[in-house]
């Protein structure tokens, strides 16, 4: 069960691009993405309603898509305009169409129930948008569940020991840090943790090599059902970071949007921002690498824990303090799941 009265992305905006028809699994169901010769992007459902070909191994014409089994022409409301060699059209053959928005570089879907889209909801990450900030955006495919990847990343304490050597730098994170309250939102929670007097973890040493100790500071804001923005930061070491004085420090902006494919799978688009004004491409792409390298270690982990998780369905998790975001947030989208099959 998905909440499916919500934005999901779907793509990011340049997968859509060269006349490609993207045939994608989102929340079990198959899509087709594509934006038309108008520039609009389109969302619907991918099975011909013929017999039942993938639309995305058609042919783009115009803003329309030909199912090339047997020629059907579908626009892009996903209504059929053209059966070849037969003079009628009737007007229900149709496909499903999604409501779709590109926005941000991103493509939001919405799953659920037509009448109550709210473009409004789209979460805001803008730093996407912000020319001061840079970063390169990315794709991971993972093979499991999007609430274990959503788990992981409420749960930051996560980087001593998941990435000693690469994002994280100490196991004493752990030990160290000193968190605020965790903030319970209605659509999700935010938490701030900072780790004074530390040194700089390996991802950062590679390109900030005038730093001595340092105050690094995390601030995680997760919404339902899976989204990930992070405000981190490292300043010179008693230079008042907890009071909010960021002069001197390197700040970096991080989005991850988790989107279902299945049960069992997991979209993953992610970009990690950062705002020098010098060497800007050599600070993105090293970012980008070191990031990427950091994610193959929670990939790791999550995918062998969906194996043993799958192996043994009566397991029972047990729960430590430092779950207690991981808990509002599954917490919060069982609710919507709930009140949304109540008002079905
Ligand atoms: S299955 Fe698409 S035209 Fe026949
Ligand atoms: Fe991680």
């Amino acid at each position: 069960m998905f909440m499916k009265n919500c934005w999901y992305v779907a793509a990011w905006s340049h997968e859509l691009i060269d006349d490609a028809l993207v045939g994608r699994t989102l929340l079990n169901e198959k899509v087709l993405l594509y934006r038309g010769n108008d520039g609009k992007v389109c969302a619907m459902e991918d099975r011909c309603c013929h017999r039942g070909a993938r639309l995305s191994m058609g042919r783009l014409e115009g803003n329309c898509v030909r199912c090339m089994y047997h020629g059907l022409l579908f626009d892009s409301s996903g209504a059929c305009v053209e059966i070849p060699g037969q003079e009628s059209v009737p007007p229900n053959l149709k496909v499903r169409n999604y409501p779709i928005v590109d926005t941000g570089h991103l493509v939001w879907i919405w799953m659920g129930e037509p009448t109550l889209v709210d473009e409004s909801k789209i979460p805001d990450f803008p730093y996407l948008k912000d020319p001061a900030w840079h970063g390169r955006p990315d794709y991971l495919h993972y093979d499991a569940n999007y609430q274990l990847i959503a788990d992981n990343l409420a749960d930051i304490n996560h980087i001593a020991y998941v990435h000693t050597n690469t994002l994280g730098g100490s196991e004493r994170y752990v030990v160290e840090q000193t968190a605020s309250p965790l903030e319970k939102l209605d659509d999700g929670f935010r938490l701030t943790k900072w780790h004074m007097n530390s040194d700089l973890p390996p991802f950062v040493k590679k390109i900030e090599k005038k730093m001595g100790k340092v105050d690094r500071w995390n601030t995680v804001e997760m919404k339902v059902p899976a989204y990930f923005f992070l405000e981190s930061g490292f300043s010179p070491a008693g230079t008042g970071i907890e009071k909010g004085n960021k002069e001197g420090s390197l700040e970096f902006h991080n989005f991850q949007a988790m989107t279902p494919e299945t049960d069992r799978t997991t979209h993953f688009f992610w970009v990690y921002m950062h705002n020098q004004k010098k060497d800007v491409e050599l600070y993105s792409h090293s970012l980008h690498d070191s990031i990427l390298e950091g994610f193959h270690e929670d990939k790791a982990i999550i995918e062998a824990q969906q194996e043993v998780l799958d192996a043994d369905p009566k397991f029972k998790l047990r729960a430590i303090a430092s779950d207690a975001p991981l808990s509002h947030l599954r917490w919060l989208v069982d609710k919507r799941i709930k009140e949304e099959s109540t008002q079905a």
